[in-house]
């Protein structure tokens, strides 16, 4: 098995009900690790927690990753974070914005929203067989583009910079970041990982915070990440280790 090969294959479809859904039904055929399903339109894009993901035909990048990795424990939690990392990297360098992640792997530019990450898996036991990394990335949108209620919290890479931007090479370029921080992974080279993640975390340490975990609001002070990928929280309970969820109130 290419450990490394993402991007290797790529399958293009000028529309399809959600990329992670087609990743997963062939991933569940014997679709190899790597393999990218794309599409310029979703009908039924998914966000977490059961959101929808709105999509502009041809103005946005809407694309799975199928990755079938060979250590559960190892992917489960640094695996949200390359993928974030690869994409804040592919708009920070060429356009020369500042790219942040809010945990766990949201995109955000200036304040707002330019990237959804969705990553599902399909696991045993012992083994995670696969995993699908499904990214949304505003590319060209501008701000009539997003209806009403999106509106207010996205933005597109053109809305910053100003101008068109070339969704091939954008593509391509976060591919590349893909594929290299996959490697950093592979090798166990978490305190790289760890170190950029950090460096491009949308909040301060000692920020206050508050996190759903799906079952509990956890209050309390921002104090980075440790070498497991869990965010770790400083409340009166002590400091809480928390591997996901969503940050549902911050101060920048
Ligand atoms: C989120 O922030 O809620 C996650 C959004 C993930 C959207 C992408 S677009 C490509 C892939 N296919 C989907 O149906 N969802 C993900």
């Amino acid at each position: 098995m290419n450990l490394h090969g993402i991007g290797e294959k790529i399958i293009f479809l000028s529309q399809c009900s959600s990329t992670n859904d087609l990743a997963r039904e062939s991933a569940e055929m014997g679709e190899a690790h790597g393999t990218i399903f794309r599409c310029g339109y979703q009908t039924a894009g998914r966000g977490k927690e059961g959101k929808v993901w709105f999509s502009s035909p041809g103005k946005g990048l809407y694309f799975s990753v199928i990755i079938r990795p060979q250590e559960k424990n190892l992917l489960l939690s640094w695996l949200p974070y390359i993928a974030a990392i690869s994409v804040c990297e592919a708009i920070k360098e060429p356009f020369e914005l500042n790219p942040a992640i809010k945990w766990p792997n949201d995109v955000y530019i200036n304040g707002k929203k330019v990237c959804g990450i969705l990553i599902e898996t399909s696991s045993d036991d012992k083994k995670v067989d696969y995993a699908i990394v499904g990214i949304g990335i505003n590319v060209n949108q501008e701000e009539k583009d997003f209806p009403e209620g999106i509106r207010e919290k996205a933005i597109s890479i053109k809305m910053a910079v100003g101008s068109d931007i070339n969704i091939e090479d954008f593509f391509e370029k976060v591919l590349k970041r893909l594929n290299y921080w996959y490697k950093v992974l592979v090798h166990k080279e978490l305190y790289r990982i760890h170190l950029t993640l950090n460096s491009f975390s949308l909040i301060s340490p000692n920020s206050n915070i508050e996190i759903f975990d799906g079952q509990r609001v956890f209050k309390g002070e921002f104090l980075g990440f440790d070498l497991h990928g869990a965010l770790l929280l400083k409340n009166r309970e002590g400091v809480q280790k928390i591997y996901s969820g969503e940050m549902i109130s911050f101060k920048l």
